[in-house]
């Protein structure tokens, strides 16, 4: 617009403001059109508008350190977006003009459950945890930043409403693969930001593989000393210390993300091998490996050393892992003999328990005698896996024609594998977790996970281009019931992310399959 047409426009609005009584203008979207993902629960719209304008304060219900902290975040993601300073009050009684973040017990029977009210002085945030609470500021920040990425106006204004909302599936997941190709702590950090506004609530570590050992253990330095130094392609490689993975697990705690460490056991294991000849049958290190084959190490299994080994590993990553699960990979041992196979899992799983965690593991594991409590992720073939379901389990999918996001989009992409076929937006979304595996009990599903391998990913962009938009239908299969969900309905509410995402300066691939707004 030319200066002139500019000025004769903020006329026009600031004479509509005076004439309407100084009323908020509308928003963008009414609270039940706005292309929330996941898609809430319920949500009910009312007649009333919020003005940023109305909004002074932010305070906190109950003295929780969690809930402080949500509220300083909040205050500079508010800053950043309306360049409002809001006031941190700790008035408990009167929430007029203000943000209010409370925790409320007896709300729900599920932790994450939140209710998001907005009217037209005050809006608040009530869930049944600081979990919940965190959830419900998602959707409040998506609120704010679609609203102002969309609107045509400088002023604005969010939609009255009530929204009660709490997700399907207790694990929704992504997992990144951080051996073929090594990732910086702040990479993995702005993952996790980026997975948090879609409230995914795990982030799996693929922390060891053939290429390269990724994380410090104290008693077996080699293994990041050598094990550590390369990656697929011959470049330099890298690993976590035991500091940055604290970091890391507190940075994703702080998001409500829990951190799964994985080390993939017995098989996909050379980087171990070539840094300790002791573990090998031969007592000779092998060669560090840079390709992408897959499916011809293992460890040792008659050997002593091996048990020593994996035991110092699980007690040193669980010791500094708060979160439930050990994850002891499991897939693809190849060159394992299958009564070898089963008999070092029965030894691996009893350490697990030992340090204090839950076994979690590939579905490989369905051969050996897996305690009740183990948590299998189903990922390739359904027919091996529907021939012994196990009835006492929980089973996260990860299906690799579904999940993948490693798996090309389509003929076009230059990234990524294709062994499972292209997997375009749409096929990543429209599905069913509960009807995938047949005669599979669906209350044992827990949630689903998006694995992304990283044979083909270098850098943060190219996560970002593979994971994005796919694992925004995985967040929304995760969290909205099925019976709510529709493929048109998502994909005229994805048409809106795509500024959201650009605006976050994350490269995606930008469909054709979607109208981008
Ligand atoms: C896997 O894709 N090998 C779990």
């Amino acid at each position: 617009m030319r200066h002139f047409q500019k000025k004769i426009f903020f006329i026009a609005v600031f004479m509509l403001m005076m004439i309407s009584g100084c009323n908020p203008p509308q928003p963008v979207f009414s609270l039940d059109e706005m292309p929330f993902i996941p898609l809430p629960l319920s949500l009910a719209p009312s007649h009333e508008v919020i003005s940023v304008d109305a909004i002074q304060s932010i305070r906190t219900v109950g003295a929780d350190e969690q809930l402080l902290l949500m509220a300083q975040n909040f205050k500079i993601f508010w800053k950043k977006h309306t360049e409002k300073e809001l006031i941190f009050s700790d008035n408990t009684t009167d929430n007029d003009h203000a943000v209010t973040l409370k925790i409320v017990n007896d709300f729900s029977t599920q932790h994450e459950a939140y209710k998001l009210k907005i009217a037209s002085d005050e809006i608040l945030v009530e869930g049944k945890t600081a979990e919940g609470v965190f959830r419900g500021l998602k959707t409040l920040e998506q609120l704010v930043v679609i609203s102002k990425l969309h609107g045509k106006i400088n002023f604005l204004s969010l939609p009255g409403g009530e929204i009660t909302d709490q997700p399907t599936y207790a694990y929704r997941g992504a997992m990144l693969d951080v051996a073929r190709h090594f990732f910086s702590v702040a990479d993995v950090k702005r993952y996790i930001d980026l997975l948090s506004i879609y409230k995914i609530n795990f982030l799996h570590f693929h922390l060891s593989d053939d290429q390269g050992w990724r994380i410090e253990i104290k008693s077996l330095p080699k293994l990041t000393e050598i094990g550590g130094q390369t990656e697929v392609g011959g470049g330099n490689g890298g690993f976590y210390t035991q500091e940055d993975f604290k970091e890391l697990v507190k940075y994703a705690a702080d998001r409500f993300i829990t951190i799964v460490p994985e080390i993939d056991l017995p098989g996909h294991t050379n980087a171990a091998l070539a840094s300790y000849a002791e573990l090998n049958c031969d007592g000779k290190a092998k060669a560090l490996y840079t390709g992408i084959k897959v499916g011809f190490s293992s460890l040792c299994i008659d050997k002593e050393v091996t048990y020593d080994f994996v035991d110092n590993v699980i007690r040193e990553i669980s010791e500094i892992s708060p979160g439930p699960y050990f994850h002891i990979g499991g897939d693809e041992s190849l060159v394992t003999p299958e009564e070898d196979y089963n008999r070092f899992m029965d030894r691996t799983l009893a350490i697990v328990k030992k340090h204090n965690k839950i076994p979690m593991g590939w579905y490989e594991l369905i051969t050996a005698d897996i305690p009740d409590e183990t948590l299998l992720q189903y990922w390739a073939k359904t027919e091996d896996f529907s021939k012994v379901i196990p009835k006492n389990t929980k089973i996260l999918i990860s299906a690799a024609s579904y999940n993948y996001l490693d798996m090309k989009y389509d003929s076009i992409t230059t990234l990524g594998l294709f062994w499972a076929g292209y997997l375009p937006v749409k096929k990543a979304y429209d599905w069913d977790p509960k009807t995938l595996i047949p005669d599979l009990d669906s209350k044992q599903i827990i949630g689903l996970e998006a694995p992304l391998w990283s044979e083909t990913i270098e850098d943060f962009d190219d996560i970002t281009y593979m994971a994005f938009p796919r694992i925004i239908g995985h967040a929304e299969i995760g969290w909205t019931d099925s019976s709510h969900r529709k493929w048109e309905d998502y994909a005229n509410r994805l048409s809106f992310h795509g500024r959201l995402l650009e605006a976050l300066k994350v490269k995606f691939y930008s469909t054709n399959e979607i109208n981008w707004k």
